[in-house]
């Protein structure tokens, strides 16, 4: 780990202990956040998805209590939460904790593991980290996967990663209430660096798809912009998308997703479907088909077709999908009139947040100013731009911990 996360975790430690006291047996966690390269809105489609995690995420510190209290707390929020672990438990899956913020996350994953042992102990948990938040960095499921991991070592549960991915799902499903896709824990529990994450959200196959760092870097840019409605357009391509399938699985009764739809089909009896319908399938279809084309290049080593495949997705996104903003498509521009860039596009849902970029390794000094400079030009601001790396996933990272005795 290097040094300056080092020095950021001890910083965290610090103010765990100015939140919830001194004490021994702090231990601290990392999860990961993830960007996606390819698939875009194709995991609530049954489709393939291209992710990776990254090295910026969530810091986690956690403490067990002799009592059955639950404290939470981050760096971040200002608010704080104490709940008896009897009272959650008396609950049961009811919803009457929820508080409408942050908070709900580790909660609902509380709420899930506490099932798998109902007699757990008090624990504390204090948030924080080197994420943005509401980025499109998934920044809910680094907390949430993160949580389930600090509660497997806190409540010695046998979780593997398919246990924590479970526990994140559950919690922003069932208890948050977003009709997330399967991508975004999975891309953070079952990472592994300098490779990405082929996963058939379909069956939920996976495979690991080596990223040559030496020949290829992924940079990120954040255009600043947080809307407040994008979770109602996130939930609205949803339905749009099943409202697609449902029609026109009538003329293709064994398909069970979007995605099994063949493009013949859809081109035959595009007829049954809305105008909006009709640019939201068509884009599920190419994207589907850009994907499988990128993992090929990426398979023998041609970064350049790929790179081809994020830019013509950024396009679709744009015109059929209707989830870019002005701001997006101007960083995506300016991205691509560098040399040396093979591709970009926005990533996660869109209304807001980054843009990913691919570059060729030997091309990235400069690329951050030259991007802030094309931005500023146009918007009168800088954004921030910085080259991600891999990360190995969810896991405690060893202390001792200043500070954390008194
Ligand atoms: C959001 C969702 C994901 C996925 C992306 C779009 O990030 O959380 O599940 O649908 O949008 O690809």
């Amino acid at each position: 780990m290097p040094r300056s996360v080092e020095r950021l975790f001890s910083a965290h430690v610090d103010a765990t202990v100015d939140a919830f006291g001194p004490g021994d047996g702090l231990t601290c966690f990392f999860s990961p956040g993830r960007v996606n390269l390819m698939g875009a809105h194709l995991d609530y489609n049954g489709g393939p998805v291209m992710p990776t995690a990254i090295d910026r995420g969530t810091f986690i510190a956690m403490r067990r209590r002799k009592d059955r209290v639950v404290r939470l707390g981050s760096t971040t929020e200002p608010d704080r939460f104490e709940v008896d672990l009897s009272d959650l438990a008396a609950a049961g899956g009811s919803k009457s904790h929820r508080k409408g913020s942050w908070l709900d996350y580790p909660l609902g994953v509380l709420l899930h593991e506490l099932e798998r042992r109902p007699e757990a102990p008090g624990i504390e948990l204090f948030f924080g980290g080197n994420l943005q938040i509401g980025a499109g960095l998934s920044s809910s499921a680094s907390i949430c996967v993160g949580t389930a991991l600090a509660l497997a070592r806190a409540w010695e549960l046998e979780s593997s990663s398919l246990d924590l991915v479970e526990a994140a799902l559950w919690a922003e499903r069932d208890y948050v209430g977003v009709q997330c896709g399967i991508m975004d824990p999975y891309a953070v529990g079952f990472s592994r660096p300098d490779h990405l994450l082929w996963l058939d959200c379909r069956d939920r196959t996976t495979a690991h798809l080596p990223l040559d760092a030496d020949r290829v870097r992924i940079a990120v840019a954040d255009t600043g912009v947080r809307r407040a409605l994008a979770q109602g357009e996130f939930n609205r391509r949803v339905e749009e998308c099943a409202g697609a399938y449902e029609l026109l699985k009538q003329a293709h009764p064994q398909a069970r997703c979007l995605r099994d739809i063949p493009r013949e089909v859809f081109e035959s009896e595009g007829g049954r479907l809305s105008e909006v319908q009709r640019l939201r399938a068509q884009h599920v279809i190419d994207e589907v088909e850009r994907t499988h084309v990128a993992r090929a290049g990426l398979e023998r080593g041609d970064v350049a077709l790929f790179g081809e495949q994020m830019s013509a997705a950024h396009q679709s996104l744009r015109e059929l999908y209707e989830v870019s903003i002005p701001e997006l498509d101007c960083l995506v521009e300016g991205a691509l009139a560098w040399q040396g860039c093979l591709g970009a596009r926005l990533t996660g849902a869109g209304f807001g947040g980054c843009i990913v970029v691919l570059l060729r390794a030997d091309a990235c000094d400069g690329f951050d100013e030259h991007l802030s400079r094309f931005f500023r030009a146009r918007h009168g601001r800088d954004v921030p731009v910085a080259l991600f790396g891999g990360d190995p996933g969810p896991r405690e990272i060893e202390g001792p911990w200043r500070g954390a005795v008194a």
